[in-house]
């Protein structure tokens, strides 16, 4: 086979897509050339933690937005990989809510097994990519850092798993340019301990706000105010955090709301999330879409409708993670592969989509939401040999997830779930979510 393939990203979605390739030659099957672009000096996505913020080595945008103390918002069963369980991976059954570097190990497991690190070009940013209709060929031009030079490849299909939390949505409220403290962007916080004793404003009500802010309530903030556009996360928050309505404006150090009130803080954090951003592609390849479950042109979830040769991995709104996006990469593969058919027609692919978004928008609950999502997973893996699992299962540990977090926001992680993979449950972890300040994995993973 002479087909060759980009893989724009080595993030969970890219390694995903490796991971798919790897086991179909595993078993035996003939696979194209793959070659891997990435821009970060290592793989693992926003997995991979970086002290810098702004640029990174390479003078490139830092791709990281996590930052220390992160332990997983959402319990591990409902993201583990069918093909590599937690305990095959630990030896042993482990606690439900990793710390980000027990996470990035787990990944970085499957991927060392698999042998697909030389697919993988480091610090090799992608600039730009073209399509010529008369070959049906992509050109990627790409900058390999290490070299420092600039070089263009040919391929057949390209696959874009650049992520869509990393390029920060800023809005701007009158006051800021004179406010005096600090004012970032979530994608730029990394150290909780920076806000001890601290006054601190999150703007925004979603999981970024709401899991900044307890991080900062952990480690010693003085005080916590969130504020909302839409709707409040409605939580029954610590005595010293207060959720206000909407932010109107700063002057000096005081902010003033919506509801006509004030608080004077030290500094502000916008949570107010992130864009698509696409800088390396044309206005004829590159996606648009908001953050939703149904993310706008493209079929099945991954096929991209203006040009079904150039796939997506992971652009959806996330409930489900890393086996949603095994469950893309096998079916890309298998698109690939000749193994699935794409329908021809640009209708039929729009058709498609516009199917998924009245699905979605028939309903806001978040259950249903939860489902919905269920649902597009198991239509992908009953298609390919990504080995089936209990999704309702997974879909059970995100229900009690939910309810725990509305039990207890401060206490949802000393929970523990049953692997869907293997049946086992997991231990309830050794020290509680508050008290566990170290977040290295020699540290969660003691007995
Ligand atoms: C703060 C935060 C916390 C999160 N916590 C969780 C969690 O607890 N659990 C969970 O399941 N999910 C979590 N997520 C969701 C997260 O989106 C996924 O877990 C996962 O990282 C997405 O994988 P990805 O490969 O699609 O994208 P990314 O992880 O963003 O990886 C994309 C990769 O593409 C590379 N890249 C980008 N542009 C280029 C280019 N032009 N050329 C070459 N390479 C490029 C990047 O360097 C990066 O390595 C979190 C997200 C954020 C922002
Ligand atoms: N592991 C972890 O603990 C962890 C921590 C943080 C984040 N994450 C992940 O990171 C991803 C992104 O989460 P996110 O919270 O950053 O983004 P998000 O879910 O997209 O939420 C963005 C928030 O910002 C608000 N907002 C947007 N523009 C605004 C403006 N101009 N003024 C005021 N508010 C504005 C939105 O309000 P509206 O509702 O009004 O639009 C929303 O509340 C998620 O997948 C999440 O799971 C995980």
């Amino acid at each position: 086979m002479t087909k060759r393939i980009a893989i724009i990203g080595a993030g969970p979605s890219g390694l995903a897509q490796l991971r798919a390739f790897q086991s179909a030659a595993q078993k035996g099957e003939e696979i194209p050339e793959i070659v891997c672009f990435e821009k970060q000096h290592d793989w693992g996505g926003l997995w991979l933690y970086t002290w810098r913020t702004g640029l990174d080595e390479n003078g490139e945008p830092n791709h990281c937005s996590m930052y220390r103390y992160l332990w997983s918002n959402g319990p591990k069963e409902g993201l583990e990989f069918a093909d590599y369980s937690f305990e095959e991976h630990f030896g042993k059954q482990i606690a439900s809510y990793p710390p980000r570097a027990v996470l990035m190990d787990y990944i970085e497991g499957r991927v060392k097994k698999a042998n697909v690190r030389d697919w993988i070009r480091f610090n090799t940013p992608v600039r730009w990519v073209d399509y010529d209709e008369e070959t049906a060929k992509f050109t990627v031009t790409a900058h390999d850092h290490e070299k420092d030079s600039t070089y263009k490849e040919v391929f057949d299909h390209v696959i874009v798993a650049s992520g869509h939390f990393s390029t920060p949505n800023v809005p701007f409220y009158e006051g800021f340019d004179n406010f005096n403290g600090r004012i970032l962007h979530a994608h730029d916080f990394r150290d909780a301990r920076e806000f001890a004793g601290k006054d601190i404003l999150l703007v925004g009500a979603s999981y970024s706000a709401e899991d900044i802010g307890s991080q900062c309530w952990k480690y010693g903030a003085k005080s916590i105010t969130t504020c909302y556009r839409s709707a409040p996360m409605g939580f029954k928050w610590p005595e010293n955090w207060e959720e206000k309505p909407a932010l109107e404006k700063v002057d000096g150090n005081t902010a003033y709301f919506a509801d006509g009130s004030t608080k004077d803080v030290d500094a502000i954090i916008l949570c107010t999330g992130y864009k698509h951003f696409f800088n390396f592609l044309p206005d004829d390849l590159r996606l648009k879409t908001a953050n939703r479950l149904a993310a706008a042109d493209l079929y099945k979830g991954v096929v991209y409708a203006n040009n079904p040769n150039m796939f997506y991995l992971g652009m959806q709104d996330q409930w489900f993670t890393f086996n949603m996006f095994d469950a893309q990469a096998w079916y890309v593969r298998d698109i690939i592969l000749g193994k699935i058919e794409v329908p021809a027609e640009k209708e039929a692919l729009l058709a498609d989509v516009k199917e998924r978004e009245e699905r979605e928008e028939a309903s806001d609950d978040v259950k249903y939401a939860i489902k919905y999502q269920a649902e597009y997973v198991k239509e992908l893996v009953a298609e390919t040999d990504y080995p089936s699992f209990d999704i309702d299962g997974a879909c059970e540990a995100f229900f009690e997830w939910k309810g725990h977090k509305a039990e207890d926001i401060m206490a949802f992680r000393n929970n523990s779930y049953k692997s869907v993979i293997t049946g086992t449950m997991a231990p309830v972890h050794h020290t509680p979510w508050k008290d566990a300040l170290d977040d290295s994995m020699e540290a969660y993973l003691k007995n």
